[in-house]
């Protein structure tokens, strides 16, 4: 348990979905001050020591909170922002919304005292995502390390100068999860396709997959490395993988995936 001291000050979390509550469970975790949080299913979760209402409207006039985080989707979010924005005070305002730019945020929310804008992935739902911030010019050292810490109980951060780059982080690993995912999907099915009962093709693809990342994770070589070691010359993985690293397979597929994601990221960005 938490000493007070490390206490997580009174957050306002907007947005108790997928990503909220993934990072709603970080920061109890982590000792996370009685706080409020708004979702239109208020009761969605288990009951917790946090205040759970429907709506801003609902929230006591003058309640101050050390944080402010959006977690909603972006096509909601113009909505959800006029109804918070009495609400922020002085509190930095942590957006995780995807294509929403700093620029977009501070024309919906001029009076925050200061915004960082995020990207986390899914394996936050785990404390394993890993997010990328960046904070709008001005937001003190206090209040980028407040986010810092709220990020970081679902996994690693990077901060970035350049917002720009936001788009290819959320083509790499604000997708990328579903990449992995497919390959998942892929290897399972192929398996079957040679003759592997459907359970045991299902269990290799995923422990296949969990067990190859964590050694990723534990290993200090670079992946390439660790590819070569397990290829022979002649033998199954290089047979298997002259079919995938043939120049027009993966190569060029992830290449162009990641540059198609990139794009669209930057075409939805308002
Ligand atoms: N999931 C990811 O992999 C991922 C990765 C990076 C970033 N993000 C970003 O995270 C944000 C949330 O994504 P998500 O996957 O968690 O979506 P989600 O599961 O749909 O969660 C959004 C939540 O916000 C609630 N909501 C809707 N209108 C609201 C309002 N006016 N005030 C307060 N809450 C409201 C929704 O309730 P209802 O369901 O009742 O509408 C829902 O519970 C998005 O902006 C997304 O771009 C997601």
């Amino acid at each position: 348990m938490a000493d007070q001291d490390a206490l997580i000050p009174p957050l306002l979390l907007v947005g108790c979905g997928r990503m909220g509550s993934a990072l709603l469970s970080g920061w109890n975790a982590e000792g996370l001050s009685p706080s409020v949080i708004i979702d239109p299913a208020a009761d969605r979760s288990a009951p917790d020591s946090h205040v759970r209402v429907t709506t801003a409207a609902s929230i006591q006039a003058g309640a101050r909170f050390a944080a402010v985080i959006l977690a909603i989707k972006p096509q909601l979010a113009d909505q959800a922002m006029a109804a918070v924005a009495p609400l922020i005070g002085d509190a930095v305002v942590l957006s995780i919304m995807a294509g929403r730019t700093l620029a977009g945020l501070r024309t919906a929310l001029p009076a925050a005292a200061g915004l960082v804008r995020a990207m986390p992935n899914t394996p936050a739902a785990i404390g394993k995502g890993i997010s990328v911030a960046v904070a709008e010019p001005g937001v003190g050292t206090l209040q980028r390390d407040l986010c810092d810490r709220l990020l970081r109980a679902a996994g690693s951060v990077a901060w970035i100068e350049d917002e720009a780059l936001l788009d290819p982080v959320t083509a790499v690993s604000g997708s990328g999860p579903a990449y992995v995912f497919l390959l998942a999907e892929l290897l399972e099915a192929a398996g079957r396709e040679q003759g592997l009962p459907a359970s045991l093709a299902r269990r290799l693809a995923r422990e296949t997959i969990t067990g190859a990342g964590a050694l990723l994770a534990a290993a200090d070589e670079d992946a390439a490395d660790l590819r070569r070691a397990v290829t022979s010359p002649g033998g199954t993985t290089q047979a298997a993988l002259s079919v995938l690293m043939a120049e027009d397979a993966w190569p060029r597929a992830v290449h162009q995936a990641i540059r198609e994601a990139t794009t669209r990221s930057r075409t939805l960005a308002s």
